[in-house]
């Protein structure tokens, strides 16, 4: 992992994993959820660090994680992780301050004690984003299976679907690898993940695909396997749990195929992170 402030860089151990896009709703805290999780069930050490404070997502899931432990009496791991919120100060210099006082006390606790860990980031674009994409290894970007979400990341002609232009979210991460390449040769893995990919519209399918064949190409990403629209990636929420978890009696959730199904998918993603 690389932290970098400026011009520094300090070299430590763990995998960063920054979920990240400006645009809202694209399933950021979704995957940072499940990766989490799977990443933990295939054995690695994780730790969680919510850069969305506000919102509270991703530590709201693993503090109800927490309580199911404690209630269920069953052992169920629950990770370590931090909430960093976006400071409230008036003033640009003491907001950036605290913020990076926040960001930079929760790395520094949880570096050493994971093999993975994992940054969800509010949408838009913030500073506590901003620090997050200039330290992570890999930069997970999830997109909805639709122009909507594509076009976030740049324009693509409607006939050819070649580049037309990078959009801002595109264009920034871009300048980020390219600082990072420059300070010290290390950049970062950056995957576009389809997220909620539906059964149905095989056609549209196929004009998404080609769109952000060509994006990745000119903006130096990789497509990673994609994810499904699946009820049990949100039917676990309140318990804290997900599909890498005992679905016993207790739940009231029966495992079914289609748990099989999303596990194989967030396995198969894992799988394309370490390969
Ligand atoms: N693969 C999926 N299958 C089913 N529902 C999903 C999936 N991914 C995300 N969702 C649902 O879509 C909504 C948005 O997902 P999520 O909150 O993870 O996105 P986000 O990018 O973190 O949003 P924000 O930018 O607001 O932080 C949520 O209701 C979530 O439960
Ligand atoms: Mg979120």
């Amino acid at each position: 992992m690389t932290v970098m402030t400026g011009n520094a860089a300090e070299n430590n151990s763990s995998r960063v994993i920054v979920l990240g896009n400006e645009k809202g709703g694209t399933g950021k805290t979704t995957l940072a959820i499940h990766l989490l999780l799977g990443l933990q069930a295939n054995g690695a050490r994780v730790a969680a660090i919510d850069l969305d404070g506000r919102v509270g997502g991703f530590s709201r899931f693993l503090k109800n994680r927490e309580a199911w432990a404690k209630n269920s009496r069953q052992n169920i791991y629950t990770p370590p992780f931090f909430t960093v919120s976006a400071s409230q100060d008036n003033d640009i210099n003491k907001r950036e301050q605290e913020e990076f006082a926040g960001f930079a006390g929760a790395v520094e606790k949880l570096e050493h004690i994971s093999d993975y860990l994992i940054l969800d980031l509010p949408s838009g674009d913030t500073y506590l984003g901003r620090l997050a994409h200039s330290m992570a290894d890999i930069l997970i970007t999830p997109i909805n299976d639709g122009f909507l979400d594509v076009n976030v990341l740049g324009d693509v002609d409607n006939v050819d679907y070649s580049v037309n232009g990078i959009n801002p979210y595109g264009q920034y991460v871009m300048d980020c690898l390219a600082r990072r390449k420059n300070i010290d040769g290390s950049g970062f893995d950056w995957l576009l993940v389809k997220n909620r990919v539906s059964s149905l519209g095989a056609k549209h399918k196929q004009k998404v695909d080609k769109a952000l064949t060509n994006l990745a190409d000119k903006l130096g990403a990789t497509i990673a396997s994609n994810i499904g629209d699946r009820v049990i990636f949100r039917e676990l929420y309140a318990m804290g749990l997900s599909v890498f978890d005992v679905l016993d009696r207790q739940t009231g959730v029966k495992a079914t195929a289609s748990h099989n199904e999303a596990k194989r998918e967030i396995l198969d993603l894992i799988e394309f992170i370490n390969r």
